[in-house]
């Protein structure tokens, strides 16, 4: 069911979390803005159940590579959007090392056209190159410079100090993808070149990336991110699962996994973010296979199962997940459920378990590393801007909106 924008819609009985509490109340949208939250049972023109289910903000994803333009036989961004509603992911940042990459304004006006088939709400991020600047200084409504300090899918690497140091100062939010010892070198040249701007550190998959990121949170100035994969995998699923496992930074040991799920309790962890990187099961079964693995679509099913196995608690899936991508990224009325904010939510059923399979997947690539694992705790409905996009497996075609930074 499609709610056009005047049309308003109640979803009754909704479990909430409201600062740490629980109750049952009752949401009413109306233009696509959460109108109020409330024991009362207001007339609306639809009314959805959520029986006593759990309700949350929806997931805001500030990693994904939904491939458009140029790399369309992996994903797209109708496809990988589907992939985010079903996921309960209502809003995500797409990646620039597409073809061509969006490392020119021309190649960013191409992709925000391509994106307006997204039925989840949307943003990018911009390349940088080594002689982008200019650029990077003109490129509107971006969410953050994306800068790769280390090679990877794509040929957007930048190794030249100054010219790190020149972005990180032009833009308002670096996303750096390093590893290992890169990690240190960004903070090292942010730190020793006053950068008032933000540092957030892509992908954090080593107990010793985390700590370079930790030694320097000055004000919440320098973010760490941390990816499912790398929290619910570590370097011995590659015996099983070889490429399909393989993605950059790799799968680290049992004790790295360890140091990001105590860095995910400790608040060194910012957020959570799937560096969704599709490649097609037939690219994966070559000998130079591509690097990274999807995951749009698991994030939130893992994190519930991990909740029902008491490894994290609902709040804490909510900060890492919807309240503080949008504070670090400037989402405006997006993260938490508020009267006035955006109607983007997920109602999940804690109790549903399932495994994971290949064939229900809606990303074009249609595998995953977690498959035939069993999961306790799914999204059943998502909504967007007060649109049912995803409800007990089908998908409802309404397009959602680019964000506005
Ligand atoms: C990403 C991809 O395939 O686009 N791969 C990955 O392993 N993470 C590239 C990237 O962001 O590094
Ligand atoms: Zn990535």
């Amino acid at each position: 069911m499609a709610i056009t924008p005047k049309m308003s819609l109640l979803i009754k009985n909704c479990r909430l979390s409201i600062k740490n509490k629980l109750y049952v109340k009752n949401i009413l949208i109306r233009n696509g803005k959460i109108s109020k939250i409330t024991s009362k049972e207001p007339k609306a023109d639809e009314i959805i159940d959520a029986k006593d289910n759990f309700v949350m903000p929806g997931l805001i994803d500030c990693h994904v590579h939904f491939r458009e333009p140029g790399l369309t036989h992996k994903e797209d961004f109708l496809t990988g959007s589907m992939a985010a509603a079903k996921g309960g992911v209502t809003t995500v940042l797409d990646m620039p090392n597409t073809l061509p990459p969006t490392t020119t304004i021309e190649a960013l006006e191409e992709k925000r056209k391509l994106a307006a088939k997204s039925i989840v709400n949307y943003g990018f991020n911009f390349g940088a190159t080594t002689d982008n600047l200019s650029d990077l200084k003109k490129a509107k409504n971006i969410a953050a410079v994306k800068l790769y300090m280390d090679s990877t899918t794509g040929e957007l690497k930048v190794d030249d100090y100054e010219t790190i140091a020149e972005i990180f100062k032009i833009s308002k939010i670096t996303i750096i993808h390093a590893e290992d010892i890169s990690v240190k070198t960004a903070i090292d040249i942010f730190v020793s070149n006053k950068i008032k701007n933000k540092l957030h550190v892509a992908h954090v998959s080593s107990e010793k990336e985390l700590e370079y990121a930790k030694q320097n949170k000055i004000k919440k100035q320098v973010t760490a991110e941390v990816t499912p994969h790398h929290l619910f995998m570590n370097e011995k699923d590659l015996q099983s699962l070889g490429a399909f496992a393989e993605m950059k930074p790799r799968l680290k040991t049992e004790h790295d996994q360890k140091a990001l799920w105590k860095g995910v309790h400790d608040g060194t962890v910012d957020l959570i973010a799937t560096d969704h990187a599709p490649h097609l099961k037939e690219e994966k079964e070559k000998a130079n296979y591509p690097f990274g693995v999807p995951g749009v679509e698991t994030m939130l099913p893992l994190l519930l199962d991990a909740y029902n196995n008491k490894k994290i608690d609902l709040s804490t899936i909510m900060k890492l997940c919807c309240e503080n991508p949008a504070e670090i990224f400037r989402i405006k009325n997006k993260g938490i459920l508020k009267e006035g904010y955006d109607a983007d939510l997920v109602i999940v059923d804690l109790e549903k378990r399932q495994a994971v399979r290949n064939q229900d997947l809606l990303t074009k690539c249609r595998w995953s590393p977690f498959e035939g694992k069993i999961l306790k705790g799914w999204p059943i409905t998502t909504i967007v801007n007060g649109n049912v996009v995803y409800d007990d497996g089908k998908i409802n075609d309404v397009k959602a909106r680019e964000l506005k930074f």
